[in-house]
C-alpha cells in the first residue's frame, strides 16, 4: 500500500494570474518551474508558459476559437493519468483557480483517486481590473459589498437563478465575468430592478497585457458600445459607483 502511494505523483492546481507575468506568485513560478507535465487553459499567456521547463510537457485543455472545448471529465482523467504514472502534474488556471475555474470538480476527481492536491492562489482578474483602473472597489462612500458573478450557466447563458434585487444593489460594486454576450440582458434586468441607467459601468478586455483595452460607460450604454467593440478577448464588466470614484 504505501509502496504504491510513494509511486503516485502529485497534482498542483495553481493560478497564473491575469496574464502579465509579474503578477504570478512566487509559489506559483516555482511550480511551473518545478513541473513535468503542465495542463493549460487559453488564459494562461505564452509568456507565463515561456517560464517552464523546456522537457515539461505542455497540454493545452481549454477552449479553441469557437469550437467545442474538451470535457471537464476527460480533463480530470489526464489530471489523474499522469499523476498516477509518478509525475508532478500541474493544472495551470488563468487568474485565481477556485475563481469560476471548475477547480472543485479537479480536486474531487483527485481526491478520489488518492492523489493529493496543493491549491496555489493567484491574482483574480477582477483584482487586476481594479489596478488597471486605479479604483478601490470597496470605496468606502460608494460601496458596502463586492460582489463575483458569472455571464454564464452551464448552457453558456445568463443565469436566471440570480438574486436579482439582491443584484442590483446601488451600493455594490459588481464584477461580472464572461461577460461579452450576456452583460446585454443582465443590464437590461438590473435596470428594471430600479439600478440607475447612469450607474458607471465598465468593460475591460485582457486585463494586465499590453493588448489591455478599457471601454467606459454607463448601465444603460455600455451594452450597445460593447457589441460595436466586438472584442477579440476575454472581458470583465465592472459595475457600480466605486468605479468612477
Ligand atoms: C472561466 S473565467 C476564469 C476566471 C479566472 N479564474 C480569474 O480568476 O480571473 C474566464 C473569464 O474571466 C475573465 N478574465 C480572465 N482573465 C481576464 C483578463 N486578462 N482580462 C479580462 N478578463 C479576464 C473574463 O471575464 C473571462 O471570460
Amino acid at each position: 500500500m504505501l509502496a504504491e502511494a510513494n509511486k503516485l505523483g502529485r497534482i498542483t492546481l495553481a493560478g497564473a494570474g491575469p496574464g502579465d507575468p509579474d503578477l504570478l506568485t512566487l509559489k506559483a513560478l516555482r511550480a511551473i518551474q518545478s513541473a513535468e507535465v503542465i495542463l493549460h487553459d487559453a488564459l494562461v499567456s505564452p509568456a507565463i508558459l515561456a517560464l517552464a521547463p523546456p522537457e515539461a510537457e505542455r497540454i493545452f485543455v481549454g477552449k479553441k476559437g469557437h469550437g467545442p472545448s474538451i470535457r471537464q471529465t476527460d480533463i480530470n482523467a489526464l489530471l489523474v493519468q499522469h499523476a498516477r504514472a509518478g509525475r508532478h502534474v500541474l493544472r495551470l488556471k488563468g487568474g485565481d483557480p477556485l475563481i469560476f475555474g471548475r477547480a472543485g470538480e479537479e480536486i474531487a476527481a483527485a481526491k478520489a483517486a488518492g492523489i493529493t492536491v496543493e491549491i496555489i492562489p493567484g491574482v483574480t482578474s477582477a483584482q487586476a481590473a481594479g489596478a488597471a483602473l486605479s479604483v478601490s472597489l470597496t470605496h468606502r462612500d460608494f460601496a458596502r459589498r463586492l460582489q463575483f458573478v458569472t455571464g454564464h450557466d452551464r448552457t453558456g447563458a445568463l443565469p436566471q437563478d440570480f438574486d436579482w434585487q439582491a443584484l442590483a444593489d446601488p451600493v455594490a460594486t459588481t464584477v461580472v465575468y464572461m461577460a461579452k454576450s450576456s452583460f446585454a440582458p443582465l443590464a437590461a434586468m438590473l435596470r428594471g430592478k430600479g439600478l440607475a441607467d447612469d450607474t458607471p459601468a465598465v468593460a475591460v478586455m485582457d486585463v494586465s497585457l499590453p493588448s489591455q483595452l478599457v471601454l467606459h460607460g454607463t448601465l444603460a450604454d455600455l451594452p450597445q458600445r460593447l457589441r460595436e467593440a466586438n472584442l477579440p478577448g476575454p472581458v470583465l464588466v465592472l459595475i457600480g459607483r466605486a468605479i468612477k470614484s
